[in-house]
């Protein structure tokens, strides 16, 4: 993996490696952002689009296959509901804005996440967008919205406890492979590395089976700062590790 700085926009070039595919981001901090400031919260989520934009941008001119973003937990709805409303309309207006960039850019858009439980005019544009773009080859940008892991696992649980009722599947056949094609997420690779700003080193109930192996990146950066040179740095600490997943130290320079 190699990275090499760019002469005219002195902006980085970064060759993502092979066995790269997926980074998911935890855009913490907003809040603290404009809190800082002296600002009202929302200012924070408005400005954490602009740095989405920038991940987005950078990430697919990266060639980095998957990016995900987990924009809304299962948990945000214990927020206020004027919070929870800017969010929503942040997305809504980020989504709509965005259409054309989405596409010239050979973006995919995916989601992750019960979409049924949002106002119809959110749920309306994620569903517009993810058919827009869906043949488009580029980076796949999932969102992660009204997304739990606990309730993903559940979700799955639900479904194989039908099959077995059904007789369609015995226990004995439950194994990790067979689990795990029922949980959302495994439309998907697994992260190789997870990005959470804002200094606080939890997953926060994000990707819990798929993590399993993740790399884990926390920036003390707030999400509405973190830019292309803090992207680097997290890809920078990534190509350091040695991934063994559970596996013995092998040789010195093995990944
Ligand atoms: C966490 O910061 C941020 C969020 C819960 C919302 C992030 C959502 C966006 C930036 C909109 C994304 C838009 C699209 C189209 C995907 P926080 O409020 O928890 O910050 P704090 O820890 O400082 O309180």
């Amino acid at each position: 993996m190699s990275f090499q700085k760019k002469n005219k926009k002195n902006s980085y070039e970064f060759n993502c490696p092979k066995d790269f595919q997926h980074l998911a981001v935890i855009m913490d901090g907003n809040g603290r952002w404009a809190k800082n400031k002296g600002w009202p919260r929302y200012f924070g989520h408005f400005r954490g689009v602009k740095a989405l934009r920038q991940m987005v941008k950078s990430c697919s001119r990266m060639g980095i296959p998957y990016l995900t973003v987990f924009a809304f937990s299962t948990e945000n709805w214990k927020r206020s509901s004027i919070e929870i409303s800017v969010i929503m309309k942040l997305m809504r207006r980020a989504l709509t804005r965005y259409k054309e960039e989405l596409n010239r850019n050979q973006i995919r858009l995916r989601v992750l996440g019960n979409l049924e439980e949002l106002n119809s005019s959110v749920r309306d544009i994620f569903n517009e967008m993810m058919e827009q773009t869906k043949n488009n080859q580029g980076l796949q940008l999932i969102v992660a919205v009204n997304y739990g892991g606990k309730r993903e696992i559940i979700e799955a649980v639900k479904i194989l406890s039908k099959k077995i009722e059904k007789g369609d599947m015995k226990i004995e056949d439950i194994n990790e492979g067979s689990f795990s094609q029922y949980l959302s997420s495994s439309a998907f690779p697994p992260p190789d590395m997870i990005i959470r700003t804002g200094a606080v080193s939890r997953i926060s109930n994000f990707y819990l089976w798929s993590a399993a192996y993740s790399e884990i990146y926390v920036s003390p950066v707030l999400w509405p700062d973190f830019n292309e040179e803090e992207l680097i740095r997290a890809l920078e600490f990534y190509t350091g590790t040695h991934r063994r997943f559970g596996a013995a130290p092998e040789e010195e320079g093995s990944k």
